[in-house]
C-alpha cells in the first residue's frame, strides 16, 4: 500500500513524463484537451484504480490530456445500489471528487440499462416479476436519488442505455416487457426532474449499422415529438479497423443530427484482434471460448497493424472534427490498452491494443496522428 505522499511524488513524476513524451514544441498544443478545446471535450472512461489514485500513472494521463470524465463501472446500477433501499456512494463520490479537483465535465453511465442491475429490481419478495406501477417507482426513486445527490455537478447522463435491439426493435428487457415502451420516456423525465440543467443522452452501440440506426432515428424522433427532455444521442464507438467506414460515420452522426440533437461518441476504442462472431456489436452478455489464433498479438503489434490502427485513428477523429458544430464530446473507453474491456470481451485473457496511449502509459502513434488531424484545422 503507497502512503499518500509516496502516491504523490509518484503521480508528480508521471505527470512530468507524460508531458514531456507528448510536447511537439512550445507553440502547438501538446495534449488532446487543448489541441481540441474549440471543437469539443476529449474524455475518458476510469477505473476504480484511477478514482482512488492507486493508478498513479493513468491518474497523471487522465489529467494531462483529458477534459472530461465517464465512470467506467461504479455508476452502474448494481453497483450503487445493490439492495432495496441500500446505496454505496464511496466511489462514486470519489468520482465526482476526482472530476470536480480537476474542473472537468463529468458523466454519469447510466441510469437505465438491461444490464448490470439486480434482479431484486424487476421482483418482489416470492420471486415474482412486480407490476408496471411498482417498477414505474423504483425507476423513479432509484434515478431521483442517484442524478439528485449529483444534481448541478454531473453535467451529462447516460440516460437509458442499450435499449434497441441489432435489427432496430426495442430491446425485451425486463424494464420493457414490465413497464411497456414508454419505460424509455419515463426514465428521461425522472431524469430531467432530478436535474433540470444536466444534458441527457441515450446511449448504444453498433448505431452505424442500417437497421439499428433507422430504429434509434425512429426512437429520438418519437421522444422529440412527445417533448421528451432528450439532448443528445450517444454512438458508442467500439469500433474496429474495417468498421464502420468512415462514409457510413459521417451519414450517421448527421443523420441524428438532422433531429436536432446532440451527438457524443461515448465509448471509442478501436479493436485490432481477429473477428469474432457478431464483432460489430458491444452486448457485454456475449462470450467465446479462447483461441490462441483470436490472441496473435500476444507478445506485441506488429508495425503494420499499428499503422493501420493510426490511420483509422486520423480517419475517425477527422469525421468527428468536420461535426464539431454537433458533435460536442469524444470519451475514449479507457486510458491504456491495459485497462481495456477489449482485452477480456468477447474472449477473456486477450492482448488487445484499442486506445491512444500503450501499456507502459506511452502515448502511440495513433495519439500523434489525433494531435495532427486538430493542427491541420
Ligand atoms: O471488480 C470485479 C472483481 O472484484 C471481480 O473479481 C471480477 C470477476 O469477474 O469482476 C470485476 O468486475 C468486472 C468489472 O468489469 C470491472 O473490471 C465485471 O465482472 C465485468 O462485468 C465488468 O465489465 C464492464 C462491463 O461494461 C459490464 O458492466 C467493463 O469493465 C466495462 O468497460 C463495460 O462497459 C460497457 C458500457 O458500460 C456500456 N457499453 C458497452 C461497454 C463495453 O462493454
Amino acid at each position: 500500500m503507497l502512503s499518500k505522499m509516496q502516491t504523490k511524488v509518484r503521480l508528480a513524476g508521471w505527470t512530468a513524463l507524460i508531458a514531456a513524451v507528448t510536447a511537439t514544441s512550445a507553440q502547438t498544443p501538446t495534449t488532446l484537451k487543448e489541441a481540441y478545446r474549440d471543437s469539443f471535450h476529449v474524455g475518458v472512461a476510469i477505473n476504480e484504480a484511477q478514482i482512488t489514485g492507486t493508478g498513479a500513472r493513468g491518474v497523471a494521463i487522465v489529467e494531462t490530456q483529458f477534459d472530461s470524465i465517464s465512470p467506467e463501472n461504479v455508476l452502474k446500477w448494481e453497483r450503487i445500489h445493490p439492495k432495496p433501499n441500500t446505496y454505496s456512494f464511496e466511489l462514486a463520490d470519489q468520482y465526482m471528487a476526482f472530476g470536480e479537483k480537476r474542473h472537468m465535465f463529468i458523466v454519469g453511465h447510466n441510469l437505465v440499462w438491461h444490464s448490470q442491475v439486480p434482479d431484486w429490481v424487476f421482483r418482489d419478495d416470492k420471486g415474482n416479476l412486480v407490476d408496471r406501477e411498482t417498477l414505474l417507482k423504483r425507476m423513479h426513486d432509484h434515478i431521483q436519488t442517484v442524478a439528485g445527490r449529483y444534481k448541478g455537478r454531473i453535467q451529462s447522463w447516460d440516460v437509458v442505455n442499450e435499449a434497441l435491439n441489432d435489427d432496430g426493435t426495442l430491446r425485451q428487457s425486463l424494464w420493457l416487457k414490465i413497464i411497456g415502451e414508454d419505460y424509455i420516456a419515463k426514465a428521461f423525465q425522472y431524469a430531467h426532474e432530478a436535474d433540470p440543467r444536466a444534458q441527457l443522452t441515450y446511449n448504444d452501440y453498433s448505431l452505424e449499422n442500417a437497421a439499428k440506426r433507422k430504429g434509434a432515428l425512429e426512437l429520438i424522433a418519437k421522444l422529440k415529438a412527445q417533448g421528451v427532455p432528450v439532448t443528445s444521442v450517444g454512438i458508442q464507438g467500439h469500433d474496429s479497423l474495417i468498421w464502420p467506414s468512415v462514409e457510413v460515420e459521417d451519414a450517421t452522426i448527421s443523420a441524428f443530427a438532422k433531429l436536432g440533437v446532440k451527438v457524443v461518441i461515448s465509448e471509442l476504442d478501436i479493436d485490432v484482434l481477429p473477428p469474432v462472431p457478431d464483432q460489430e456489436s458491444a452486448d457485454v452478455s456475449m462470450k467465446i471460448q479462447q483461441d490462441p489464433k483470436l490472441n496473435p498479438y500476444a507478445k506485441g503489434l506488429p508495425q503494420s497493424v499499428q499503422q493501420k490502427l493510426t490511420k483509422r485513428y486520423a480517419d475517425l477523429f477527422g469525421v468527428y472534427l468536420k461535426h464539431r458544430d454537433v458533435v460536442t464530446r469524444v470519451t475514449l473507453w479507457g486510458v491504456t490498452d491495459a485497462d481495456s474491456w477489449r482485452n477480456d470481451w468477447p474472449v477473456e485473457g486477450r492482448t488487445s491494443y484499442p486506445l491512444l496511449f500503450d501499456r507502459s502509459g506511452h502515448p502511440k502513434p495513433g495519439f500523434q496522428a489525433v494531435m495532427q488531424v486538430a493542427a491541420k484545422e
